[in-house]
């Protein structure tokens, strides 16, 4: 006879409705940590099944998906890896994608900071960085994504002539970065404190977050920086 109680489901971690899904729905376009790890310098042709001419851009920090759905699909030319922290956010961005017909997009769940283990050199083209968690408070600045270390190993991994494109709504995250951009190998070539009233603002396509802080009145800070 089976002890239940040894062997009570109760005391199983429940995996959550977002972990299902991808087990079952995505799980052929998402990859987890070691999977990550396992396509360093193969991206285009393991995930994506394209030469190594394609170009292999990358968005990190999804959210929920709005720019990350929208870049697969007016871009079909080009490919497109995700990177995010949290289950509901990784199937919120890939969802969105597949439905709206993109097959050139695929996320990872992975911490963004140690990218340099999950991409070879020259591997990247375009990398987009948009509303990063801005960790305010003083002694929380060391979790900021934007680190010396981090934007050499990027600049490392991205193919000449391609950017980094960072916005955020935080002024004072902005400066933080900007003095670290500036003492890094990119170029400057777009800087804004105000996209959406400058010569970029047209074009330019609001995320989620970007719309719920342009509604509270704060202004986003954008800069491109090329490699
Ligand atoms: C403030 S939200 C912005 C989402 C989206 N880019 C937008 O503009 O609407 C930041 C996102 O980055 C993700 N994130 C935070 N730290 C990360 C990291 N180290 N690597 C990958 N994603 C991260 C969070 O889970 C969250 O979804």
């Amino acid at each position: 006879m089976l002890h239940s109680k040894l062997i009570s489901t109760k005391s199983l971690p429940r995996p959550t409705q977002y972990v299902q899904m991808l087990q079952n729905d995505y799980a052929k376009w998402t990859y987890d940590q070691e999977a990550a790890r396992e396509l360093r310098g193969n991206w285009r042709r393991q995930a994506f099944d394209v030469s190594s001419e394609t170009p292999l851009d990358l968005e990190i920090g999804t959210g929920n998906g709005f720019f990350y759905a929208h870049r697969a699909t007016v871009a079909p030319e080009r490919c497109l890896v995700g990177l995010e922290i949290t289950y509901k956010t990784l199937v919120q961005s890939i969802r969105r994608a597949v439905s709206q017909g993109a097959t050139n997009a695929r996320m990872a769940r992975f911490h963004a900071s140690q990218i340099d283990e999950i991409f070879a050199t020259a591997e990247l083209d375009n990398v987009y960085i948009y509303f990063p968690d801005p960790w305010p408070k003083k002694k929380h600045a060391k979790n900021r994504l934007i680190q010396m270390s981090f934007l050499h190993a990027l600049y490392d991994l991205q193919r000449p002539d391609s950017f980094l494109e960072f916005k955020t709504d935080s002024a004072e995250y902005f400066d933080w970065a900007l003095e670290r951009f500036k003492k890094s190998p990119y170029k400057i070539s777009r800087l804004t404190r105000d996209l959406h009233a400058s010569e970029w603002g047209m074009n330019n396509f609001m995320t989620h977050f970007e719309k719920l802080w342009t509604s509270k009145g704060l202004k986003t800070h954008l800069i491109r920086l090329e490699k």
